[in-house]
C-alpha cells in the first residue's frame, strides 16, 4: 500500500491540471448552489464545452433530486473503490456529465487513506476528461466545502441579496481567504429584484472585504428572481432548457459567456487543484 501511496504522490505531482475547476459554494444555503451549477453548466456546454458538475454535497444528494434522476451508483462507489469514477458517471441534461453525490458521507478528511486515494484518483480522471468540473458544494463553513472552494481554481460564491445570506456570505470568504490568501473569488447573486440591487450587493461584500481582509472580489454577475425557475424545478427540467427566453435563464447565459471570456487564473507552474486538494485532505502533506 505504500508503494501504491508514492506512485499517487508522483502522480500527482506531474499531472497538468486540464479541466477549469469552478467551485460554486455559499454562506447560508438554499441560496441557488445547485440550481446555479446546472443550469450554468448546461450553457457552458452549449457553447462547446466539455463540463462535468460533481454534486458534492455529500448529505444530501441535491443535483439529482433536482433532475429527477436516480442513479445506481454514486461518489460512495468511488470513496469505497467499488466502481471509479468515470464508472459512475451520468449524462445530464443538455449535454453536461453528472458524477451523482451520495447522503451519509460525513468529512472528507475523516475518511481513511485509501478512500482518499479513490477519491483523487476519481477527481485525477475527471480532470482528464472536462474543460470545466463545476463541484456543487454543501452551503457554509464545513470541512468539505472549504477544502473544495479553496482547492478550485475559482469560487463563484453565491448569495442572495438578504442580510443574513450576506452576513454569512462573507464568514465563507473569511474561511476560505485564511486557507487561501489567492483564491480566486466571483460573487453570484442570485434572486435579485434587480441589476441596481445586484450592484450593491456585490459592491458591499467587496467593501468588506477590502476592509477587513484587505483583498478585493471579483463580480461575475447577478441572476434575477423569476418564477420560472420554481416552475422548471416542479418539472425536475432546468430553466436554462425549459425556459431559455426567461430572465434567469438569460442572466446565466450571461455568466456562462463572461466566464469563457476570463482566462483561467491559473499560470503555469503553479501547483493546481489536484495538489491543492491533496493537500487539504492531508494526504500528502507536501505535494
Ligand atoms: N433565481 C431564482 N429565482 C427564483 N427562485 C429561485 C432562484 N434560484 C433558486 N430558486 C429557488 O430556490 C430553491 C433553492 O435552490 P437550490 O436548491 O439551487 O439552492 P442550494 O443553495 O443548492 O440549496 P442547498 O443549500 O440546500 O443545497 C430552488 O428550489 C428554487 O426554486
Ligand atoms: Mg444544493
Amino acid at each position: 500500500m505504500e508503494y501504491q501511496a508514492q506512485n499517487l504522490r508522483d502522480f500527482v505531482r506531474q499531472h497538468h491540471s486540464r479541466a477549469r475547476v469552478l467551485a460554486v459554494t455559499s454562506g447560508k444555503g438554499g441560496v441557488g448552489k445547485t440550481s446555479t451549477s446546472v443550469n450554468l453548466g448546461i450553457a457552458m456546454a452549449a457553447q462547446g464545452q466539455r463540463v462535468t458538475v460533481l454534486d458534492a454535497d455529500l448529505g444530501l444528494a441535491n443535483v439529482e433530486v433536482l433532475l429527477g434522476l436516480n442513479s445506481l451508483y454514486n461518489l460512495q462507489h468511488v470513496i469505497a473503490g467499488e466502481r471509479r469514477m468515470r464508472q459512475i458517471v451520468v449524462q445530464g441534461p443538455g449535454g453536461i456529465d453528472l458524477i451523482p453525490g451520495s447522503s451519509g458521507i460525513a468529512k472528507l478528511a475523516d475518511l481513511g487513506p485509501h478512500a482518499r486515494e479513490n477519491v483523487i484518483r476519481g477527481l485525477m480522471e475527471l480532470q482528464e476528461d472536462a474543460d470545466f468540473i463545476i463541484i456543487d458544494t454543501m452551503a457554509g463553513i464545513g470541512q468539505n466545502a472549504v477544502a473544495f472552494a479553496a482547492a478550485a481554481d475559482e469560487v463563484l460564491l453565491v448569495t442572495t441579496p438578504e442580510p443574513s445570506a450576506i452576513v454569512d456570505a462573507y464568514a465563507m470568504i473569511k474561511t476560505i481567504n485564511q486557507l487561501r490568501k489567492d483564491a480566486v473569488i466571483r460573487i453570484v447573486v442570485n434572486m435579485a429584484a434587480n441589476a441596481a440591487q445586484a450592484n450593491m450587493v456585490a459592491a458591499k461584500l467587496n467593501h468588506v472585504a477590502q476592509q477587513y481582509l484587505g483583498r478585493s472580489l471579483a463580480t461575475l454577475g447577478h441572476i434575477l428572481r423569476d418564477p420560472h425557475v420554481a416552475q422548471a424545478v416542479m418539472q425536475a427540467t432546468p430553466f436554462v432548457l425549459r425556459y431559455p427566453a426567461a430572465p434567469a435563464a438569460k442572466n446565466v447565459q450571461d455568466l456562462a459567456a463572461s466566464l469563457l471570456r476570463q482566462k483561467r487564473e491559473q499560470e503555469r507552474g503553479r501547483p493546481g487543484f489536484l495538489r491543492r486538494i491533496v493537500q487539504n485532505l492531508g494526504l500528502v502533506s507536501n505535494a
